[in-house]
């Protein structure tokens, strides 16, 4: 399978991309493996006729809108992000009625519809930064509320308008489950995800994106580290320091949307060149505008 993906990729002059969630055999046959953020800027930097996403919906999007001259492959198109569908356009402009003034910051798992209500985008890795630099005091964070919390207490002089979206996965993590797992390996280092609930946060020793949990990893020091963020991350850290003890902070922490696309949905996708993931004109350009200026703030 991997000897004929690389003869179908060669001749479709594709990419495959994968987010550090994706299953072991899809990040195995990957050209890039990232967080949102790297891979929303490889989308628009490196040359390619065919970008084949293995992640979900939202990041198949956001490259189809930064790239609408490519050819953009969902390899699973189911594959969505719960998270990006609890907030509506309607609701954006609701939230900008109530709030006139204040900046639209919406997180890059939203849906394009979203992304072209909002003033810029930011992922995890960038969320602070961007929120940061804005002029504005008061600014609306959509749609996760755990990440917008986090985004909040960083920046104590902004005022934060939150909406009450949840990553299901991240969510599901509770206090018991560091004070368990702290008692079973009391010399382990803990990275979490600013997707987890807040006091989950205060309890950890790191909080990043998980290309941020990733580069955390590489200069500790530790030699055990608990991770609290989706499962598919212990692909690269168990490869990259074998000797090293790694564990998930709970076994809840596995994204159904994330696992379902196998390495036979990646050829089957260069292959039959499906499932093509376009967004509409009248939606591209102000989502583009958003993603854009979240590119050029961040670097
Ligand atoms: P990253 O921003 O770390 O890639 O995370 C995306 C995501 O979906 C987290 O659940
Ligand atoms: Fe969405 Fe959560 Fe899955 Fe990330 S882990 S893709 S936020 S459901």
């Amino acid at each position: 399978m991997h000897a004929k993906l690389q003869i179908l990729k060669k001749e479709r002059n594709a990419l495959i991309l994968a987010h550090n969630y994706q299953l072991n055999e899809v990040q195995d046959v990957a050209d890039y493996v990232g967080d949102s953020y790297y891979l929303s800027k490889v989308a628009a930097e490196r040359a390619c006729d065919v970008i084949v996403f293995c992640g979900v919906r939202f990041m198949a999007e956001t490259a189809a809108i930064l790239s609408p001259e490519r050819e953009v492959l969902l390899p699973e198109p189911t594959a969505d992000c719960p998270l990006a569908d609890m907030i509506s356009a309607s609701d954006v402009r609701a939230l900008k009625s109530r709030h006139p003034g204040a900046p639209v910051v919406c997180y890059i798992n939203s849906t394009a519809a979203v992304k072209a209500e909002s003033d810029i985008c930011c992922t995890s890795a960038n969320a602070v930064r961007i929120v940061a630099a804005l002029p504005e005091k008061k600014v609306i964070f959509v749609p996760d509320e755990n990440l917008g919390q986090y985004v909040a207490r960083q920046l104590p002089d902004k005022e934060i308008v939150l909406w009450p979206g949840h990553c299901p996965v991240h969510a599901g993590v509770s206090q018991d489950d560091v004070r368990i797992m702290r008692e079973k390996y009391p010399a382990a280092e803990f990275m979490v995800h600013p997707e987890c609930r807040p006091e989950v946060l205060d309890l950890a020793d790191f909080v990043g994106s998980t290309a941020d949990i990733l580069r955390r990893a590489e200069l500790s020091d530790a030699q055990t580290l608990v991770i609290g963020t989706e499962v598919g991350v212990l692909h690269s850290l168990k490869r990259d320091r074998a000797e090293r003890a790694v564990f998930i902070l709970q076994p809840g922490l596995v994204c159904p949307n994330m696992k379902k696309t196998r390495l036979q949905h990646v050829y089957d996708a260069l292959q039959n060149e499906r499932h093509r993931i376009q967004v509409a004109e009248p939606l591209r350009d102000p989502a583009k505008r958003a993603i854009s200026r979240m590119l050029a703030m961040a670097g």
